[in-house]
């Protein structure tokens, strides 16, 4: 995410198009928003629009404004989002469902800087940075020829690609510990921290909804607990099956099995330096030597199975 911060700051800077790629729910509005935020047409309106909520036609005159007697029920002229986001930034969320037609009015609005109205006779310019969205791999949407290749260059004169909440569980508890502390005040609920079981489940479980799915989780982890900590128990039945599950790390274990089992892996990972591996799982050195000690793992590059480890770093 670092990389993707610090490139933030700097397409912010100019009005390039920028293209966000991520799975659901890996904050490409939030992304978009920042930019935005850090640009300087930052007082001036950031636009949103959803292109798999709206019908063609819809999302057409709804881009691009209509003429009076464009179709049926166009009895005024009506301005489209583009017109609004003039001076500012329209937000073109999931770009890869939008019809051939209105690819062809937006490598418009992207080359010429124009637009025409539905029904209307003039183009007119407008001044609009595009920040545009997709969870789609548009490269298999070109080559079955539902994307055009060109709209696709001019979109992606700066990509973003957001990485998947399972390829950095390292963010996992700085999140988690966001959105508790988020929920806990909004709901007036006096529920302090996570406990490091309940954070090793968070940080084993693969989040197909990514960080909207962890939002989610924390928020009813904070409203259901009876501790002023959530536990394992306040966690998404799923999260802790899904851990715990056939095949999956951990499988056919307890609870003690599954923390075992991952705090072993992220001090491998961590190449056994305590301090680094307390910051991975988002608990304090502390906390940390606890745990270790509680459940009898080993803290020393020698494991059980006797295989050599890398030599300590700490
Ligand atoms: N880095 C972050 N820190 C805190 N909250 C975040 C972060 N990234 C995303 N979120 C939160 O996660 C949720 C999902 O983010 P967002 O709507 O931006 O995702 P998205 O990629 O646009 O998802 P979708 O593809 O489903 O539209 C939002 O509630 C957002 O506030
Ligand atoms: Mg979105």
């Amino acid at each position: 995410m670092h990389a993707v911060f610090e490139l933030i700051a700097r397409v912010a800077a100019t009005r390039s198009t920028v293209l966000i790629q991520g799975e659901t729910g890996t904050g490409k509005e939030l992304i978009a928003r920042a930019i935005h935020a850090a640009s300087p047409r930052a007082d001036r309106p950031f636009v949103p629009v959803d292109c798999s909520a709206l019908a063609e036609g819809v999302l057409e005159s709804e881009l691009f404004g209509h003429v009076k007697g464009a179709f049926t029920g166009a009895v005024i002229d009506k301005r489209g989002l583009f017109e609004t986001a003039h001076a500012g930034t329209c937000f073109v969320d999931e770009v890869g469902e939008v019809s051939p037609c209105v690819q062809a009015k937006l490598l418009r609005v992207l080359q010429e800087h124009e637009i025409k109205r539905v029904g209307g006779t003039d183009s007119f310019g407008v001044d609009v940075r595009v920040i545009a969205a997709t969870n789609r791999d548009l490269g298999s949407l070109i080559a079955a020829g539902r994307f055009r290749e060109d709209l696709f260059y001019r979109l992606s004169v700066v990509t973003l690609q957001v990485p998947p909440l399972r390829e950095r569980r390292e963010d996992i508890p700085l999140l988690a510990a966001h959105f508790l502390g988020m929920y806990a005040a909004a709901n007036a609920r006096p529920v302090s921290d996570i406990t490091p079981e309940a954070m090793a489940l968070l940080v084993a479980y693969d989040w197909p909804g990514n960080i909207r799915e962890l939002e989610h989780a924390v928020e009813r982890a904070v409203a259901l607990t009876t501790s002023s900590v959530v536990r394992p128990e306040d966690l998404p039945p799923k999260c802790v099956e899904a851990v715990s599950a056939p095949g999956a790390p951990g499988s056919a274990l307890s609870l003690r099995g599954v923390v075992t089992r991952h705090v072993r892996r992220v001090l491998r990972e961590a190449r056994w330096n305590k301090k680094l591996a307390a910051q991975l799982l988002g608990i304090h050195r502390r906390t940390l030597y606890r745990l270790t000690k509680r459940y009898g793992i080993s803290l020393s590059e020698r494991e059980p199975d006797g295989r050599d480890r890398r030599a300590p770093t700490e």
